[in-house]
């Protein structure tokens, strides 16, 4: 693909340099403001922007440049904590931004970025769009079509790309027109979070879980991604996608590549989306005999939150009250393959639950001929707990004896454990975008989601969503509040199992 290249030629930057120009559309949305002005402050703060990069605003709103920088430090100092907001930093970054109103839709306006890259001695840009996907084709043209673009600009785009395999196919037809996928960088936030960086570490990196990483030695995997949260004011998107594609499809189907996937022949981009893409090939579709045993959907009902009343979903702002999307899903699903043959993965994630809570545990077998107590037989397995949010840390439950003379050879079970923050006590723990901006700064694309990622993915949930309208059932309701229907504990008892509870 040529690209019109009237912006000139971009200066070359040494691999690794953060000296861009990053374009943002949607400047002062809500996740520009709740992410990403924080997460580049702090990476301005703590020495990794390059002196030279500057920030462009965009938005559609009528503000001038000193309106726009007043604005974002408003929200630096709201969404900063206090003892990180340094005044000389926050002057730096401050001194960086510059703002440009314009109707993204419309070609008019575009020229002004190409006027703004030519100051900027033409490094490589950087687009972000954090803006609605459907406009992700018309902003990539208009910037194509005024020469602000060249062969070395990047774009970030925002999930949920689409709502189906259709309409994601759409959309990244329309980026692909103007930018190969070298250079398209999808955000899934949850592949920038330490914890789930530290899968890939832990797994590849250790011999003591690469042998035992398999059906001969696993027996389950559980994966809880709860929050505290309802919908923030967000009912009409919300109710459009549901938990299953607001976070299934993206947050835990990714969860589930990396606990899954075969070890890459190295660390390059592709060598690691290679395998990822395998895991999603091989995800079981749902068949009709399985949506009423294997798959829970819920909806919350009125209930509370620390203690104080919260409204149900049908009672939230805006909402239409017939609404049958669903708040929460559970589904045992798995990976047909022969390392995971046998190897149930059961999910759930739901919005209002008792409290906000990630975590992946890996359910090892039981030893293959038991001699302690027969009662202690429901203790006598290891779990490694993978905690991505809060408190950072890994465990791996054991077996011990109990201590004390009158115990005999009674078993106890306990954690080695590994705590982020107490264990790198001086180290802060970034954002996901922290890390995620420095990634596409620096052009590299291991953190992003490949297209045919983004499309297997979608496949899977369009076959259950199907699988959903024909059965035509109303969510089952659950009190805000609780871990969600009583059929999602039913779910997974039915195997003799039940989730995991923290020691
Ligand atoms: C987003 C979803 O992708 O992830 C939100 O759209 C959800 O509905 C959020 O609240 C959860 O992210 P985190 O990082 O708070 O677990």
């Amino acid at each position: 693909m040529t690209q019109r290249n009237r912006a000139g030629k971009a200066k070359p930057t040494d691999a690794g340099s953060t000296e861009i120009d990053l374009a943002l559309f949607g400047a002062l949305g809500d996740l520009a403001q709740r992410k990403l002005y924080p997460a580049l402050y702090q990476l301005d703060r703590e020495g990794l922007l390059d002196p030279a990069t500057r920030l462009l605003g965009l938005a559609r709103q009528d503000v001038d440049l000193d309106g726009f920088r007043m604005q974002v430090e408003k929200t630096l100092r709201n969404y900063v904590k206090g003892e990180e907001l340094e005044d000389e930093a926050l002057a730096r970054f401050l001194a960086r931004l510059d703002f440009i109103q314009l109707d993204f839709t419309q070609p008019e306006g575009y020229d002004a970025i190409r006027e703004w890259r030519q100051q900027g001695l033409l490094r490589p840009m950087v687009v972000y769009l954090s803006v609605a996907a459907k406009i992700y084709g018309d902003i990539c043209h208009h910037l194509e079509a005024s020469g602000s673009l060249d062969e070395q600009s990047r774009v970030v785009v925002e999930k949920p790309i689409g709502y189906d395999l259709d309409s994601s196919a759409e959309i990244n037809d329309a980026i692909g027109a103007v930018f190969p996928e070298s250079r398209i960088y999808r955000i899934d936030h949850y592949l920038g979070k330490e914890t789930v960086q530290n899968l890939i570490a832990l797994r590849f990196a250790n011999p003591l879980f690469g042998t035992q990483w398999n059906q001969n030695h696993i027996s389950h995997v559980e994966i809880t991604v709860a929050e505290k949260v309802g919908i923030e004011g967000r009912w009409n998107y919300f109710d459009e996608a549901g938990q299953l594609r607001d976070m299934v499809q993206n947050h835990l189907l990714q969860l589930v590549c990396l606990i899954a996937m075969d070890p890459p022949a190295n660390l390059d981009a592709d060598a690691i989306r290679d395998e990822k893409v395998k895991v999603l090939k091989a995800l079981k579709p749902f068949t009709d005999d399985m949506l009423g045993r294997d798959v829970v959907r819920g909806q919350y009902m009125a209930g509370t939150t620390d203690g104080q009343a919260v409204p149900g979903y049908l009672e939230e702002e805006g909402a239409n009250t017939e609404s049958q999307t669903e708040t929460f899903v559970a589904m045992k699903t798995g990976v047909a393959n022969w390392r995971w043959a046998g190897v149930p993965f059961y999910l759930r994630t739901g919005k209002r639950m008792p409290e906000k809570l990630s975590q992946i545990i890996i359910h090892f077998r039981q030893q293959p001929h038991y001699i302690f107590d027969p009662d202690q037989r429901g203790l006598a397995s290891n779990k490694l707990v993978i905690r991505l949010q809060p408190e950072e840390g890994i465990a791996l439950e054991v077996l011990t004896k109990d201590s004390g003379l009158d115990k005999g050879m009674r078993l106890r079970r306990g954690p080695l454990y590994l705590d982020f923050s107490s264990a790198f006590p001086k180290t802060r723990i970034p954002d996901a975008y922290e890390r995620l901006l420095l990634e596409v700064m620096k052009g590299q694309q291991y953190l992003f989601v490949r297209r045919d990622e983004v499309e297997h993915a979608w496949q899977w949930c369009d076959n259950l969503v199907a699988a959903w309208a024909d059965r035509d059932e109303p969510p089952r309701r659950y009190p805000a509040g609780s871990w969600g229907p009583v059929a999602s504990i039913a779910m997974i008892t039915q195997d003799g199992r039940s989730w995991y509870e923290d020691y």
